[in-house]
């Protein structure tokens, strides 16, 4: 080990010794699958501008990557369908409320942000809606999926899959985002099949990945849509700055507020337990803990972006 990796590596540990001794929280239960991790698992990844990745912990541990995928999807709906057309369909104002809460803008009754639940199965949506500008899409959910994927993958640089158990159980518990489907469709709001939109949207939940890999997912975003491991482009820049911003604003949910002013940098969360976080222009941070606090944030990821942002001056203002 270099000796610049063995001091980040140290510093590393010294936020894990940090983290580890708090037990706050609890595993999602709302699928037996969530709550069936171990919860005083731990890593830290970041990946830096050149795409090299220091991390600690559980770093090659896989866990879905739940709602972090709202920002991809976006990013994704963004870039094959053009922001006009997305911003037609899904606002970019805060909620203030949880992420599956089953409301709208009051005016436009469009989802208020694509970071919501309401907004991400919009988001779905919107890649399911075949036939235009003489692309080839079908519609089909099948061929949609394979497409996201490739792109997830992409950010990643490595081929993510989807764990199939995780899928079945959000299916088979998915009552309530197919009734945010069916009440965008019933405002004449949502541009698929309500079924088909939610499909897709259980689907793209349950990719795994690991912390190693939201670090580059996080770095292909601070690095201006460009994976810094594979040089490969996968998003425009212009794009890129629409999902940062929404993520600064949008993406710690109903903690958003406390988020940015503590940590100061657009991050991600989901419920199985991942954050992932991007200083534009230098980094891609993934964490990982499964214990949630009551906004289905993790607890020690938190805890983890608090430090690094404080010791390394990662705020952004
Ligand atoms: O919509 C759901 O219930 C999940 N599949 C994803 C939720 C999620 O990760 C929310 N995040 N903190």
């Amino acid at each position: 080990m270099g000796i610049m990796v063995s001091v980040v590596v140290d510093y590393l540990r010294h936020i894990e010794t940090d983290c580890v001794v708090n037990n706050v929280g609890e595993l999602a239960d709302y699928i037996p699958e969530l709550a069936a991790v171990d919860p005083d698992r731990f890593a830290v990844s970041v990946a830096v501008h050149d795409g090299h990745v220091y991390s600690i912990g559980d770093s090659s541990l896989e866990f879905t990557i739940q709602s972090i995928s709202k920002a991809l999807t976006y990013a994704l709906a963004l870039s094959r369908r053009g922001v006009e057309t997305v911003d037609a369909h899904i606002g970019v104002e805060p909620s203030g409320e949880a992420f599956n809460e089953i409301s709208v803008d009051a005016r436009t009754r469009n989802p208020k942000n694509p970071m919501i639940n309401a907004g991400a199965i919009t988001a779905a949506a919107l890649l399911l809606d075949a036939g235009h500008d003489g692309d080839t899409d079908t519609g089909d959910v099948d061929e949609a999926f394979t497409r996201l994927l490739d792109f997830y993958s992409g950010c990643a640089g490595r081929r993510l899959s989807m764990d199939e158990a995780v899928y079945r159980s959000e299916t088979a518990s998915g009552s309530r985002n197919r009734a945010i489907a069916y009440m965008l469709e019933s405002y004449g709001v949502m541009p698929a099949d309500p079924e088909d939109a939610v499909d897709l949207y259980f689907r793209q939940c349950s990719v795994r990945v690991t912390t190693d890999d939201l670090a580059v997912i996080g770095s292909t975003l601070a690095n201006g849509g460009v994976n810094p491991r594979t040089g490969r482009r996968m998003l425009d820049q212009v794009v890129v700055r629409r999902v940062l911003s929404v993520m600064t604003t949008c993406g710690m949910y109903d903690g958003a507020g406390d988020w940015v002013t503590s940590v100061g940098l657009p991050a991600k969360s989901g419920v199985g337990g991942g954050i992932l976080a991007v200083l534009p222009g230098q980094l891609g941070i993934g964490v990982y803990s499964p214990r949630l606090d009551e906004h289905g944030n993790s607890v020690r990821g938190v805890r983890a972006c608090r430090h690094l942002s404080a010791d390394l001056g990662l705020h952004m203002f």
